[in-house]
């Protein structure tokens, strides 16, 4: 079993997921590679400016172009996806991810990180991945937030799921 996590974080909660996800995957799996996606603009905005930028791109729908990286998706059994929710949507960035590798005919987990209102986030991602397997999804509320072993526990759990479904 080769396991892929894709994700995007602007402040280290979806980055906190991933890195948990990874350490509990590699306990059950063989591989597992993980990518942070990062943004050719990676000024740090705060305060309301960050939510008026980030606010701009969903809108706007403008796809922010993605720093080099390389991955080969056909080498791996499970790809994990997570972003943070903005503004009822999974961050544009994973979009552009998506947009760029064409993922089709693979069995993936999602996640996102958001603040209490996720809204149909998770429903996006999915209408945007046709053609895949959605083994499971979960979310968390600012789990940088959180009581760790709470979030570890509840991380633990889901990818053992993952890995354990025959999809
Ligand atoms: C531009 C922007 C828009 C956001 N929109 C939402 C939202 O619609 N719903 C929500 O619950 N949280 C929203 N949040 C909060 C983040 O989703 C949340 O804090 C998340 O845990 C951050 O993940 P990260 O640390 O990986 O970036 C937004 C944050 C930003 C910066």
């Amino acid at each position: 079993m080769k396991t892929l996590i894709v994700y995007y974080s602007y402040e280290g909660n979806s980055a906190l997921v991933a890195e948990e996800l990874k350490k509990a995957a590699e306990a059950i799996s063989s591989v597992c590679n993980i990518l942070e996606l990062k943004t050719a603009d990676d000024i740090k905005r705060t305060g309301l400016s960050k939510y008026f930028w980030g606010g701009k791109q969903v809108f706007s729908h403008k796809k922010p172009q993605l720093k080099p990286y390389t991955v080969t998706i056909e080498e791996y059994d499970l790809i994990i996806l997570g972003a943070p929710v903005w503004a009822g949507t999974p961050a544009p960035a994973l979009q552009s991810f998506i947009g760029e590798t064409k993922i089709n005919g693979k069995k993936l987990g999602l996640f996102c990180c958001h603040a209490g209102g996720k809204g149909k986030a998770q429903d996006k991602l999915k209408a945007l991945l046709t053609g895949n397997t959605i083994a499971g999804e979960i979310d968390f509320v600012n789990p940088a937030k959180q009581d760790r072993a709470v979030v570890v526990k509840k991380i633990e759990e889901w990818v053992r799921l993952l890995q354990t479904s025959d999809l």
